[in-house]
């Protein structure tokens, strides 16, 4: 996820900027950059890697007069990692420079005609046409107002000593340029803009991507959270979409974007420390990731849902596979083979989903024409990596569905899908599996769509989906609270069990292998996933009242057989926590309801990750970094 911080008051703005830089270190980034106004000279440094190659580059400039300044660290979207697309990006006359968190959707036709008027890009970035696009604006409003544009951007200093024309005459123009490039750019920004033309203030802009300003004593600060500025002040005015704020060294000024009209904003005093306003507040990352699902389906559907149509342009190159093997480690297995009920079904393409590590090692036997579908999170997972090099050395098309743009894995993979959920910090892994069933189902229906599978019941199946889809932020938003609770209770109940069942079948089998993943591997508790089905066939023989079972299930098909299931464990004084939709009727020790919704798998996952969260805290267990596991196993 992008960090983004502004300053604008008396003090040295470079060690601001870069010390907020380094306090949002912990979002993720792969490269990041500082434009400042020394003298008004349009200063601009950028580097690749960590912080610490942008401030050796510093160390070369000088940039001691310099009181205003923006900064950011990117997680790269839209373009590899280097420095060239990393921001600040001015704009081609030098007239601004931006910092800019989001995406642009429309930013391609955007660049068309940005292109058709003379502009050229160097850097592959969304940011880069919309510096473009506000310079744009402001050289048609110059033009209007002074008879030239971005040679004039340049004179402003002379033309206002010369006509005793205070500043704000520009600060109004740069104000409406700014504004009309908004309201042609669709999609996501938190943008902040530094002109020379204005060198005593900062704008700042959003759009469905926070942006906060931090109001100090004779100074302010524009950041995309709140550590950036936490040390100096505490007093915050959260941004709504579409406002704009104007910033000085002496006051603010938040307006809407759509009237003009000024907004009067309150001050909100922020309690937490640094090292809690990294996890917005929440006691652990994990929980923090758990709680931001609603916003990461959101990130992830952005850009690819449009008239009802699925679009991944990653994939316009590759050929709609006759089979696909899917290879993946952990959670990421868990989640490619939930995918293979929906690949299946809605794009009526064969599906064989293995474990990346048995795989390798085995002189698998693949089909002419296999698409290889790798899943990872970091993109960095050695028998993953191992598995894809395999598949590419026998000639088959490689696809990636990462969250780390610039991996191995999205360097190696003929094409990459993005899961966008942003950096994962916690170990344990919970938003990016989420992030990846939504992709899945988008490419299943994406499939399904290049089949020509159009038949009745094949359209009003992807419909549904898809309204269930983008209806699922909300619904998610609305349910967290309760399932936390929900789990909470249910964790200090069962903290006593030494073993877990979980089971599933059907599309839920997927998701009881997660669960049980998740309980082992945060409180340390062992848990045995099964397919509900084979309980019968072994495994029931454990079943005695302090060795609990967990079943998840929905209301679909296999449920009378689930339900009978149950009802075997509990002939045996098994207790069982029953996680299943609202009409699933069974009576068992622990009934936990979820609404019934067209994709309640996608509610399922987030009360058992919640379940294991509580477990693990309620026991005192390291949540974020649990004992023996690294985040990425790039070991083999
Ligand atoms: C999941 O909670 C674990 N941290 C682990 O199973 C992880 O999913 C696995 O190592 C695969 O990682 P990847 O998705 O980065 O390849």
């Amino acid at each position: 996820m992008c960090g983004i911080i502004g300053y604008c008051g008396r003090r040295p703005a470079v060690p601001l900027v870069i010390e907020g830089l380094s306090r949002l270190e912990y979002r993720g980034y792969d490269s990041s950059g500082i434009a400042y106004l020394q003298a008004r000279r349009l200063e601009l440094v950028r580097a690749e890697g960590k912080l610490a190659m942008l401030e050796n580059k510093l160390a070369e400039r000088s940039s001691s007069l310099a009181t205003i300044g923006i900064g950011h660290t990117r997680w790269a979207t839209h373009g590899l990692p280097v420095e060239r697309n990393a921001h600040p990006h001015r704009s081609q006359n030098d007239a601004l420079a931006i910092v800019h968190n989001g995406i642009i959707e429309n930013y391609q036709e955007l660049k068309d005609v940005l292109s058709s008027e003379g502009y050229v890009f160097s850097s592959d970035t969304d940011t880069e046409v919309l510096a473009n696009l506000i310079s744009f604006e402001l050289d048609s409003l110059l033009v209007e107002r002074f008879g030239q544009g971005a040679e004039f951007s340049k004179k402003v200093e002379e033309y206002i000593e010369k006509s005793n024309q205070n500043s704000s005459i520009f600060i109004e123009i740069m104000e409406e340029a700014f504004s009309n490039a908004l309201k042609k750019a669709h999609g996501a920004y938190a943008v902040v803009l530094l002109s020379p033309m204005i060198p005593q203030n900062i704008f700042a802009a959003r759009l469905a991507a926070p942006l906060l300003l931090g109001i100090g004593v004779g100074e302010f600060f524009v950041a995309s959270d709140v550590p950036a500025f936490l040390p100096y002040t505490k007093d915050v005015v959260f941004l709504e979409d579409k406002e704009i704020a104007i910033l000085s060294d002496s006051s603010y000024e938040v307006k809407s974007l759509e009237t003009g009209h000024v907004v009067k904003k309150e001050i909100h005093h922020i309690p937490w420390d640094i090292q809690g306003a990294a996890k917005d507040g929440h006691k652990h990352f994990m929980l923090k990731e758990i709680m931001e699902q609603p916003k990461v389906l959101r990130d992830c559907l952005a850009g690819r849902v449009q008239d009802g149509k699925i679009v991944l342009p990653e994939l316009d190159g590759i050929a709609v596979p006759t089979r696909i093997r899917i290879l993946a480690c952990g959670t990421s297995y868990n989640a490619g083979l939930w995918s293979q009920h929906y690949l299946e079904s809605l794009a009526q393409i064969p599906v064989t989903v293995e474990i990346a590590s048995e795989f390798r090692y085995r002189k698998p036997l693949l089909s002419t024409g296999e698409l290889i579908l790798v899943i990872s999170q970091s993109g960095e997972t050695a028998d993953t990596l191992g598995a894809l090099r395999l598949c590419k050395e026998r000639g088959h098309t490689v696809l990636g569905l990462c969250n780390v743009l610039g991996s191995s894995l999205a360097r190696e993979a003929d094409a990459t899908l993005y899961t966008q959920a942003g950096p994962e910090i916690s170990v344990a892994s919970t938003k990016a599996m989420l992030s990846q069933m939504v992709l899945l189902l988008l490419l299943s229906s994406y499939w399904g769509q290049r089949k020509n599978l159009y038949d009745d019941n094949a359209v009003k199946t992807r419909e549904t989906i898809l309204q269930g889809l983008i209806s699922l932020p909300a619904v998610l938003d609305d349910l967290l609270p309760a399932l936390r609770k929900k789990a909470n209770e249910l964790a200090r109940k069962y903290a006593f069990a030494h073993s877990f069942f979980y089971l599933g079948r059907g599309l839920a089998y997927a998701l009881a292998l997660e669960g049980a993943l998740k309980l082992k591997e945060l409180s340390y508790i062992h848990a045995e996933a099964y397919a509900s089905g084979e309980m019968k066939h072994g495994p029931i023989a454990l079943i005695e009242p302090d060795f609990p079972t967990f079943v998840v299930a929905f209301d679909d098909e296999h449920f009378p057989k689930v339900r009978s299931g149950i009802l075997e464990v509990q002939s045996r004084q098994g207790k069982v926590i029953a996680l299943v939709q609202e009409n699933c009727h069974v009576e068992c020790e622990d009934m936990w309801y979820l609404p019934e919704t067209s994709l309640p798998e996608f509610l399922a996952l987030p009360a058992m990750q919640l379940f294991s969260y509580e477990m693990a805290d309620y026991l005192g267990k390291d949540v974020d970094q649990p004992r023996n596991l690294a985040k990425s196993v790039t070991v083999e």
